[in-house]
Parts: C-alpha cells; sequence; structure tokens
C-alpha cells in the first residue's frame, strides 16, 4: 500500500456498485450499525468462513503438529443464539457487558464516556467551527480572532467552553502553547481539552457535548446486549438475550462434548455464527455494527501448558490472515499492556491482538482478531453458577483439574472488510480505474468464460468450458459467463469483481483448441489448450 490510504468512500461505492455490501434496510433509509451482504459479498464471506474452517476445523491447523508434537484436534459445535439467562449471568456479561455513556441534556445526544475526546476533535461542530479560525499549524493563533469567534459563534455553538466561558484566561494559555514552541506543532488534543474544560476545577465546567456544547451529564453503565422475551408474557421472568459472543455457546457445550465423543485434552472446540451489540457508536463501515459473525476456537489444555498453545495460536492465526494476502506492512501482531487485559486474563497470561491497517485506521491499526488466554475464568464461572461438575480427569496425567483455554476469537465482517480493503487496487490505466486483487482462494467469482463474438461456434464451446468449470469448482465460487459487450468491458467488469482469469474463446480456438488466460493482476495474456484450462484453474486455486 502506499503512503496514501485508500479512500474509504470509494471502497464503499464499489462495494454498494457491485454488490458486495449494502445497507441493510436501504429501502426504507437503512438502520444504524447493521449491513447486507449482496451476492459477491455473500459468497466472498463464505470462503473467507470456508478458508477457517477447513484450515482450523477439518484439517486441524492444516494438518500441522502442535507444541507438544501431536496432531491438533479441533470438534465443532452449533450452538443458539438464545441460551438461558443464567449463562450471561456466570459468564459476566449481564453485570459487567456494558459501555459508560454519557448523555447531553441539551440536545440528547449520547456520547461514549471514553471515546469523548476522540468524538471532540473529530466530529463536533464547534470544534470544526473553531478550527476555522484556529489554525496553529500555519498561523500561530489569531487572538482577536478567536475572542470574537467566542464571543459570537461560541456563544451559540458551545456556551459552555473554557474559551466561551472565560475568553482572556483560555487565550493567554494558547499564547504559550502555540507561539512558546516554535517548529513544534502543538497537540490537538491537549489544545481541544484546554479549550473545553481545562478551567473545569476553577469554573465548574463539565466536558461538552460533542453536537451541541451543553455540559454533559455524568457517565453510567449502557447495556450491550440486546433483549427479547421468549415465552407468552413479556415481563421479567421471560426476559432473554441475544449473544454477544459464540464464545460461550462452546462453554456450555465443553462437557456434552467431552461425553459424546472421543476427544482428550489438550483439544479445540469451533464454531463460527451471529453475535449481537448494540454498540453506541456503530462506525466506520462493517467495521463496528450491531449484529456480526465470529469465528471462534476455545483450545483446552493443561494448566502447566496454556503459555505454549498461546504462542502456538497466537503465531498461527497470524500466519493465517497472511496465507490470505493480509501481508506486509498492513497487519500487525499486538501483546496488549498490563492494562488493556480483559476481566478473565490472569495477569501474565498472553492476549494479544491480530491488528490491520484499515483505511479509516490509517495510519493506525484496528483489530481483526483476539487471542486470549482466558484461563480457566469461564469453566469455573459456569461450574459454580450451573453446579454441573466440569473438571476433566487427565487419564494419561492421573490427574484432576478444570482446563485452561486459550481463545483466538476472529471477526468474520472484520476479516471480510479487510480482504476487501488489501484487495482494493486503483489503476488509471485500465478502464475499470480499479480492480479487486482477492487472493483467488477468497475470490468470489473463481474464473470467467468469454465467447469473443456471439456466433462461428464460440458461444457453444465457451458453454461447455463453462459447464465443466461449474462441475469442477462451482462449490468454491462462480464461474461467470458473458458474451454481450465487447471483450474490454467485460474484463472490465471482472477486474471489479476481483475474478482472478478469465478464458476467452475466439477465432483461434475453433482452429487449434487453444483459449486465452487473462491474467486479473498483471493483465498478461497466455494462450493454453482448451482442454487444459480445468487443470489449470486447479493449480492457480491451490487444489
Ligand atoms: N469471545 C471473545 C470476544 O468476543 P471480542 O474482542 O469482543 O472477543 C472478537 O470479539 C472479535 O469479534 C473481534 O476481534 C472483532 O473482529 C469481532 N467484533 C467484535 N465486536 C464487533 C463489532 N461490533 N462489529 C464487528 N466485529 C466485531
Amino acid at each position: 500500500m502506499s503512503d496514501q490510504p485508500k479512500s474509504m468512500d470509494e471502497i464503499m461505492a464499489l462495494c454498494k456498485r457491485r454488490g458486495f455490501i449494502f445497507q441493510a434496510s436501504e429501502i426504507y433509509g437503512g438502520i444504524q450499525g447493521f449491513w447486507d451482504y449482496g451476492p459477491l459479498g455473500a459468497q466472498l464471506k463464505k470462503n473467507l468462513r470456508d478458508a477457517w474452517w477447513d484450515d482450523v476445523v477439518m484439517t486441524g491447523c492444516r494438518g500441522q503438529a502442535g507444541p507438544d508434537g501431536q496432531p491438533i484436534r479441533i470438534v465443532p459445535v452449533d450452538s443458539c443464539i438464545i441460551q438461558n439467562p443464567k449463562v450471561w449471568e456466570a459468564s459476566g456479561h449481564l453485570a459487567g457487558f456494558a459501555d459508560p455513556m454519557r448523555k447531553c441534556p441539551g440536545c440528547g445526544h449520547f456520547v461514549r464516556a471514553d471515546h469523548l475526546w476522540d468524538l471532540l476533535a473529530e466530529s463536533s461542530v464547534w470544534f470544526n467551527d473553531l478550527i476555522q479560525v484556529f489554525d496553529p499549524h500555519t498561523g500561530g493563533i489569531d487572538s482577536p480572532r478567536l475572542l470574537q469567534w467566542a464571543k459570537s459563534k461560541g456563544k451559540r455553538l458551545a456556551p459552555n467552553l473554557a474559551l466561551v466561558r472565560q475568553p482572556e484566561v483560555t487565550l493567554s494559555w494558547l499564547a504559550t502553547r502555540v507561539q512558546g514552541q516554535p517548529g513544534v506543532p502543538p497537540d490537538m488534543k491537549e489544545l481541544t481539552r484546554y479549550i473545553a474544560t481545562e478551567q473545569l476545577h476553577e469554573t465548574g465546567l463539565q466536558e461538552p457535548c460533542p453536537r451541541c456544547g451543553a455540559p454533559l451529564g455524568e457517565p453510567a453503565p449502557f447495556k450491550l446486549m440486546f433483549e427479547s422475551y421468549a415465552g407468552l408474557t413479556q415481563d421479567e421472568d421471560n426476559k432473554v438475550y441475544l449473544r454477544p459472543e459464540t464464545a460461550q455457546g462452546i462453554f456450555i457445550n465443553y462437557k456434552n462434548v467431552l461425553d459424546s465423543t472421543r476427544v482428550k485434552v489438550p483439544f479445540g472446540i469451533a464454531q463460527t455464527g451471529k453475535a449481537f451489540r448494540n454498540e453506541v457508536t456503530p462506525r466506520n463501515f462493517t467495521f463496528r455494527s450491531r449484529e456480526f459473525e465470529q469465528m471462534e476456537i476455545e483450545f483446552f489444555c493443561h494448566p502447566d501448558e496454556s503459555r505454549k498453545w498461546y504462542e502456538f495460536w497466537r503465531d498461527w492465526r497470524m500466519n493465517w490472515w497472511e496465507s490470505l494476502g493480509l501481508a506486509g506492512v498492513n497487519l500487525q501482531l499486538r501483546e496488549h499492556d498490563a492494562d488493556e487485559l480483559a476481566h478473565y486474563a490472569k495477569t501474565g497470561a498472553g492476549t494479544s491482538d491480530i491488528e490491520y491497517r484499515f483505511p479509516f485506521t490509517a495510519p493506525g491499526f484496528g483489530e481483526l482478531e483476539g487471542v486470549a488466554d482466558r484461563t480457566d475464568f469461564d469453566l469455573r464461572q459456569h461450574m459454580e453458577h450451573s453446579g454441573a461438575k466440569l473438571e476433566y480427569f487427565d487419564q494419561e496425567r492421573n490427574e484432576r483439574y478444570l482446563p485452561h483455554v486459550i481463545e483466538p476469537s476472529a471477526g468474520l465482517d472484520r476479516g471480510v472488510l479487510a480482504a476487501i480493503c488489501e484487495a482494493f487496487t486503483p489503476d488509471p490505466d485500465r478502464p475499470s480505474k480499479v480492480y479487486m486483487k482477492f487472493h483467488p482462494r477468497l475470490s468470489p467469482i473463481k474464473a470467467a468464460v468469454f465467447p469473443l463474438v456471439k456466433k462461428d461456434g464460440m458461444p457453444e464451446v465457451g458453454e461447455k468450458l463453462r459447464a465443466e468449470l461449474v462441475r469442477r469448482f462451482g462449490r468454491l465460487g462462480s464461474i461467470d459467463f458473458d458474451e454481450k459487450q465487447s471483450i474490454g468491458k467485460r474484463y472490465a467488469r471482472m477486474d471489479e469483481a476481483g475474478c482472478p482469469f478469465c478464458f476467452t474463446i475466439d477465432g483461434d480456438t475453433m482452429q487449434d483448441q487453444t483459449v486465452t488466460v487473462r491474467h486479473r493482476d498483471t493483465l498478461a495474456q497466455d494462450r493454453i489448450a482448451l482442454d487444459a484450462v480445468l487443470a489449470y484453474l486447479g493449480e492457480k486455486l491451490g487444489l
């Protein structure tokens, strides 16, 4: 990727134009935090989910041995979205799964307390207006203009700002910060904070609402779980919750799996499925949605072996994302600092994030997958709350213990978004001006067959080839067939869809039984035998 981040607006426009992702309920004006996948997006998402399923569950990490030298054992489950509410009591979600929110009594806007300063600097009306007269990067501070702003617009837009309430004091402080250090650009967050509330203690100011500038109320917890009712009466007794993670469906089935299969610790249980969170600020396209899909593994091991299994999974999952084309500078592995550890992670237990540099996070990164040592927290909680005996008797060690759990927890929608952002490649020299450079495994369209013209037997040869390709590769993605429009336009359409190979039947095909292979990434065109196309594509798709 060049230093310039790709344009998210252009990526979203392509997603809609070509049918990757649509706004949910679009014809009714949409619904915030929900997204639907169109024909290409649904297949792309399935391909990513299948890649995970095949590589993790079906082949046990592609047949790789674990740190104990043994094959990796993983079995799948598919648990319900709605469970007994006691599950969420035990997991800690009922009591703790909430964001601290602050309400603006002026305009009714809710702000996530820990996002306030980012929001203020990013999108607040008064800040955007203020910045017009205040540009410390170029002109230092223009006190008379700022004073005028404070007295006129400031009073209307954000009457609670320190700059509006005590302009002289604020301006003299700003003057020392902005003009006192030539050549050193001031920290805009620090300046914003001062303009807004630094004099809080003296003046009784409260942090202002990013929308209207009125003082915000105190933080209060905002529950993230969606609620519903199961049963005839819609009362507390029948209240249920949509799962906020797929993980708990695994923990509550751990004993069933042990009793019904021949798995032995160490082993993993995996599942993919929807999770729901009433996110306060859904944003950045599908990155933070209210309904999304997870791909989670809970890997159960002996407590003494948790560190080596944690390291194994952390590195293996990072390599897996790389193997699907998210390589290089846009992917990073970040170990958590001690103060970031989740409630279940013991001190010293590993927790790391695999992060992707999305265009909207650049130059920073956004989480794609978390790999955490959850210790025995969840099994212990469920054992205590349910009374079920969840300890494991290890025959080899002749020891009874509660296994520790390593959890690689990936977001499928975030993975799809990363694959789309990575694939999006502007190219001014192509008719389409952009092409989607998907890894062939992920491409929703695996190949296209194009009879050059609709006569001279070419459509019939093309149809036959298409049918053979569908029979062989159709379960992996679609095979496009198109005999209309100029060949250039057909290639351009496939470039935008990310189809890696187009096979063109032309006049020579009828003479010598060869076809043209057109490569999406290099634009190279090779000639291969018609009867070699299946083997050729199979090899390119890594089959
Ligand atoms: N069981 C652990 C767990 O759920 P998490 O970090 O909250 O951990 C795991 O979620 C993954 O799910 C994240 O890395 C992210 O990819 C995805 N995810 C979480 N919240 C999301 C949201 N609101 N929208 C889309 N994906 C989300």
